[in-house]
């Protein structure tokens, strides 16, 4: 996968944060486990913390031994220690020319060509000085070796902001050097959907408008804000996983044919369909778990939404009259995430003396997570002397154990090292993105308060039923392990 003489280092900015704690330093240690930690890679923290090497190596076992829901299996310490025998760390002021000048110290001791991959685990607000310092200092050069940098969400608050990031990016960098991360990209089950759609010849002609009624998709998490609130309470819902993840989810699902498994086509396809949302600002539902405003960090009169149910469609030939519902939020009654292609009832002919006002549709469910798999619910007789009718599934499971799946952030980190964008998001994807939520944002009216532990309020509900139809009660029992 990569030159054995290559050397790549991975610089981490806020490297003691809580990005870097859940994610990227477990992902890290995954990349060692599955034997691809590249021969000559190094990875230097940069925090404010004063932490020497050893005391950043002690910091990062520790954090590989915490409880986090992303990461769940076991460390070894030898591997473990493989990879904190990799890891450097910096203490200062990111705002401040001295990190940099020992970075490019750190540099220039490589005998090779060193790749570097500045990753900002930071808030946005510093990416400004710190593109500067990495400017002045020289580290940006790209004049023997490779520059990219990683960024994540939040990318922008609104559409303006958004334009104003991108522009700032390209001021220093061109586009294939940056890869804005949606972790949601890198899931085996939303990439699979490429494979799925695109590589079998039974489903995606009937994915479209003369066959499909409706597509729900359901976000929704068994719990609360947790220590984020200073965060959360700054974007709410729909901008911290309707504006990425779940449209990342819609276009997936409905984008159009890529003609060739590339960045440039693939992306491209994205963006098109993000670009045909409709955003139906008066089919919006906004709400707010009770308990929200006595979380920490949380402003104590805050109105900020914690859940958010929508209708839109897709301005297509193909997806003409097809509504697309969505709810998201935490505190619901489950942690479930997936998208449901509901086609339109067949049971008025032959068997409507038998279906008795059944909903018995064909559903094609793509579940993300838990209990990852595809779906197909589908009608059969019931055996026996008489005609009865029943639901049946073929369904199709991931996994034999919760570690099998490929860790998404493992995935992007291994795509970023490789160079491969195509399933990071470019300066044009994500304005689209913004493009929708804005005028969403704009309309916003009531925030309708909800139990923890429900389904949302009951807006949400009439929201879909106005339409004569009803929320899928995500399963339980498919693909159970
Ligand atoms: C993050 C959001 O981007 O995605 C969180 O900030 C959310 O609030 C999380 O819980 C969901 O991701 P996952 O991988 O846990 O489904």
């Amino acid at each position: 996968m990569f030159h054995q003489d290559e050397s790549f280092s991975l610089i981490i900015f806020g490297a003691t944060g809580n990005l870097a704690q859940l994610k990227l330093i477990p992902a890290l240690y995954d990349l060692v486990a599955a034997g691809l930690l590249p021969p000559k890679m190094s990875i230097i923290g940069v925090g404010r913390k004063e932490l020497s090497n050893a005391e950043f190596r002690d910091y990062s076992y520790r954090v590989l031994h915490q409880p986090n829901r992303h990461h769940q299996h076991p460390i070894q310490d030898d591997l473990a220690q493989k990879l904190l025998d990799r890891m450097h760390y910096i203490a200062g002021d990111i705002s401040q020319p001295a990190i940099y000048e020992q970075l490019s110290a750190m540099s220039q001791q490589e005998k090779s060509c060193d790749n570097k991959i500045f990753y900002l685990a930071t808030y946005p607000d510093l990416y400004q000085t710190i593109f500067n310092h990495l400017e002045d200092s020289g580290l940006n050069q790209q004049k023997c070796g490779f520059v990219r940098v990683i960024i994540e969400k939040p990318i922008g608050t609104n559409l303006d902001s958004a334009h104003q990031l991108n522009r700032l990016l390209n001021t220093y960098y061109q586009e294939e050097q940056i890869f804005r991360l949606d972790h949601y990209l890198g899931r085996e089950t939303l990439q699979n959907l490429l494979t799925f759609r695109f590589g079998n010849s039974l489903f995606e002609p009937l994915i479209n408008h003369e066959t499909v009624d409706h597509i729900q998709v359901t976000a929704s998490e068994d719990f609360g804000i947790g220590e984020r609130g200073g965060y959360y309470d700054s974007v709410g819902a729909l901008k911290d996983v309707g504006q990425n993840h779940i449209l990342q989810m819609i276009a997936l699902a409905t984008m159009d044919a890529p003609t060739a498994f590339t960045n440039q086509e693939i992306t491209s396809k994205r963006t098109e369909l993000l670009r045909e949302l409709i955003p139906e600002t008066d089919k919006l539902v906004f709400g707010q778990y009770e308990g929200y405003l006595q979380e920490k960090g949380v402003a104590s009169n805050s109105d900020r939404d914690t859940f958010f149910a929508l209708r839109t469609q897709i301005k297509n030939k193909r997806f003409a009259g097809v509504p697309i519902y969505v709810r998201a939020g935490k505190m619901m009654a489950r942690t479930v995430t997936e998208i449901a292609i509901v086609f339109k009832d067949q049971t008025k002919g032959l068997l409507q003396h038998l279906s008795q006002d059944q909903d018995h549709r064909n559903i094609l469910i793509y579940r993300i997570q838990p209990n990852e798999g595809i779906v197909l619910r589908f009608l059969s007789k019931k055996p026996g002397f008489d005609l009865q009718l029943q639901d049946e599934y073929l369904q199709y499971c991931y996994k034999h154990s919760a570690a099998d799946l490929p860790d998404p952030y493992l995935r992007l980190l291994i795509d970023a090292l490789r160079g491969d964008q195509t399933f990071f998001v470019d300066a044009a994807e994500v304005e689209a993105q913004w493009q929708f939520i804005d005028p969403l944002i704009a309309a916003r009216q009531h925030l309708h308060p909800y139990t923890a532990g429900s389904w949302g309020p009951i807006a949400a509900q009439k929201l879909i039923e106005a339409d004569g139809r009803k929320w899928i009660e995500p399963s339980v029992s498919f693909c159970s392990l």
